[in-house]
């Protein structure tokens, strides 16, 4: 991993798990310790990707177009926003990033798994990293907010319209935690797992310990 990846940092869950309140507390966090934060969002973060989020959201797609538009979204957003604001030395907090695609596309649609690295793979690819790969333009630090999917529907009921992913049902949601446990397993250095299920204020020591841990906020 190139050590300009250190900062740059994700946040997964499923939907109802409690991220965004939690992400803008480590915004303040990061910028109170010193850092500037480029704060954004998967799919999003750039005009052309968040128009491509309006479709992935709402309108019907099969499992294949949905990840093609995903990446697609990805691969201007990593070119336009990820890679500069790394490159200036800036802190990337990024709301979702690919586990999320191996988590609901992979976990919840079912959908194949090695088209999904294929796809990883192209979009993420380093430059001068080579056919066979290895250098993937990935975050040093994924905070993983893991909340039991009954419990996840509960904080979720009535709280807004819901998109096309947050109306799945409960098995839906089951699968795309099996998703991102499988991707943990596969990249445990890189994940922290958060106990989503305890108070606000638990959580929040659990995330700024991570970010300690990491060396992107002092003790
Ligand atoms: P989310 O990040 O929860 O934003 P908001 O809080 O505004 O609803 O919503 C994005 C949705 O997109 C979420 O339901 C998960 C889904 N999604 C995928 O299915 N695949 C992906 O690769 C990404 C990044 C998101």
């Amino acid at each position: 991993m190139s050590s300009m990846n250190r900062l740059f940092i994700s946040v997964e869950g499923i939907d109802g798990a409690g991220k965004s309140t939690h992400i803008a507390a480590m915004v303040e966090a990061l910028r109170h310790g010193g850092h500037t934060v480029c704060q954004t969002r998967e799919p999003g973060g750039t005009p052309l990707a968040e128009q491509l989020r309006e479709l992935v959201l709402h309108a019907p797609m099969d499992a294949l177009t949905e990840s093609l538009l995903i990446f697609a979204a990805r691969r201007d957003h990593i070119e336009q926003v990820i890679r500069p604001a790394l490159a200036r030395g800036e802190v990337v907090l990024c709301d979702r990033f690919t586990d999320a695609t191996f988590a609901y596309q992979g976990g919840g649609h079912g959908f194949g798994l090695d088209t999904l690295a294929t796809l990883e793979q192209w979009v993420q690819g380093q430059p001068g990293s080579g056919p066979s790969g290895g250098g993937l333009l990935q975050p040093s630090l994924t905070l993983w907010f893991d909340l039991p999917a009954p419990m996840a529907a509960q904080r979720l009921a009535g709280a807004r319209v819901p998109d096309k992913f947050e109306s799945q049902p409960r098995a839906f949601f089951e699968q795309v935690i099996a998703g991102y446990a499988r991707r943990a397993r596969m990249d445990a250095a890189r994940f922290v797992r958060i106990h989503a299920e305890q108070s606000q204020d638990a959580v929040r020591a659990q995330v700024l310990a991570a970010l300690r841990a990491r060396g992107l906020l002092s003790p």
